[in-house]
């Protein structure tokens, strides 16, 4: 069953000698590939190069053409004397300009879950939900090409945002990955094969609802690690995983990155940082038949056992929880209409011969 996901896979062979991808991150700028220019004041944009199109601001415009065969890290004068630096940008860059459906998860988040979910070269890997494929980027980089992700997306219009986003970065579609659109609790028993799976990463809204299929699909030793954007959800998720009882007592941390300034002797940190993405929770899948060892804390005085649903029903009467409950600005769906009908003109364009 793990060679063939029941899905709407993009899954071919990758036209190049190396890994996917490797090819577009080195050698002189080529004509359709996406280049980050700075200003003499730092402001960045981010231009996709084509043959006779022009790159224009208040303060005079550049050729694309004078870019194209240039080395990587080069400089440009535009016609007003504006000059701008020339780089290709990096998987973070990527990620945080790129079109969204979806919140991503960011190059922070992305990276502490590749090391701390132990994200290694050939593993088989499910992720839920794609949203807008940036989590997605990293696990397959992490897995390489001689590994799997199955990713799954219960909003066919994310999946297509998702998908358009990932060729994009690789420039063409990932050997190893497939999305399959529905509810990954109905969608990955049918999937993979129970036992199979060396690690899960969920990021959604209520990933206590997907912890039985989970734990089916882990092999003995295998990881999930959750990524939540509020204290309920990482409460609940941490109380169902220890209900479960297939799993090792859960971890629970969050990652704070603050930048520093350097100019002169004023050597000190950013005013301004992001003080809030979310948090992570990891555990191991249990052998079968094997029960947790007791805990020996005991919880402090005052706690409660466990996640009260009467709490949960005081402040969401209909059970639900939604986006705006944690705090999630709604996307309109107009926009992600778009976006997806954009992608979907792409790829109908690529698979179009000579397209
Ligand atoms: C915050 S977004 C994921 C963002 C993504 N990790 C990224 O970095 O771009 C959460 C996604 O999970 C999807 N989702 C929620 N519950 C799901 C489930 N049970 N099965 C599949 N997808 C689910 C939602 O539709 C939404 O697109």
């Amino acid at each position: 069953m793990t060679d063939a996901p029941e899905s709407s896979t993009d899954s071919v062979p990758a036209t190049t000698d190396g890994p996917l991808g490797a090819d577009l991150r080195r050698g002189p700028f080529t004509e359709g590939e996406r280049v980050q220019l700075t200003d003499p004041k730092g402001r960045m944009h981010t231009i996709t190069l084509g043959t006779g199109k022009q790159f224009h601001t208040h303060r005079g415009y550049l050729a694309h053409d004078d870019l194209i065969g240039r080395p990587d890290g080069t400089t440009i004068t535009n016609t007003a004397g504006v000059e701008y630096l020339a780089l290709r940008p990096l998987l973070p860059d990527f990620v945080l300009s790129m079109p969204r459906g979806a919140a991503v998860v960011y190059p922070k988040d992305a990276g502490q879950i590749v090391t701390m979910g132990d994200i290694f070269p050939g593993a088989t890997v499910v992720e839920a939900g794609v949203g807008s494929g940036a989590l997605s980027m990293s696990l397959l980089r992490a897995v390489g090409d001689q590994g799997r992700l199955y990713s799954f997306e219960r909003r066919d219009d994310f999946a297509q945002i998702a998908k358009g986003n990932v060729n994009s970065f690789f420039g063409a579609p990932h050997p190893g990955w497939s999305v399959t659109v529905g509810d990954l609790v109905d969608a990955l028993p049918q999937t993979v094969e129970n036992g199979t799976v060396d690690r899960v990463v969920l990021d959604m809204l209520a990933p206590w609802d997907c912890l039985g299929v989970v734990g089916d699909a882990l092999a003995p030793g295998g990881l999930l690690i959750c990524y939540v954007a509020t204290a309920t959800q990482l409460s609940r998720t941490a109380e169902a995983m220890r209900d479960h009882s297939g799993f090792t007592e859960p971890q629970a941390w969050e990652s704070l990155v603050r930048g520093w300034h350097l100019e002169g002797l004023a050597v000190r940190p950013e005013h301004r940082m992001h003080g809030h993405t979310g948090f992570l929770i990891s555990t191991r899948r249990l052998a079968p038949g094997v029960t947790p060892p007791v805990r020996k804390r005991r919880p402090s005085k005052g706690a409660a056992d466990g996640y009260d649903e009467a709490d949960v029903q005081a402040v969401m009467p209909s059970g639900e929880w939604s986006p705006e409950d944690v705090g999630e600005r709604p996307v309109s769906d107009k926009k992600v209409r778009k976006l997806a009908r954009s992608f979907s003109e792409q790829q109908s364009d690529q698979e179009r011969p000579g397209g």
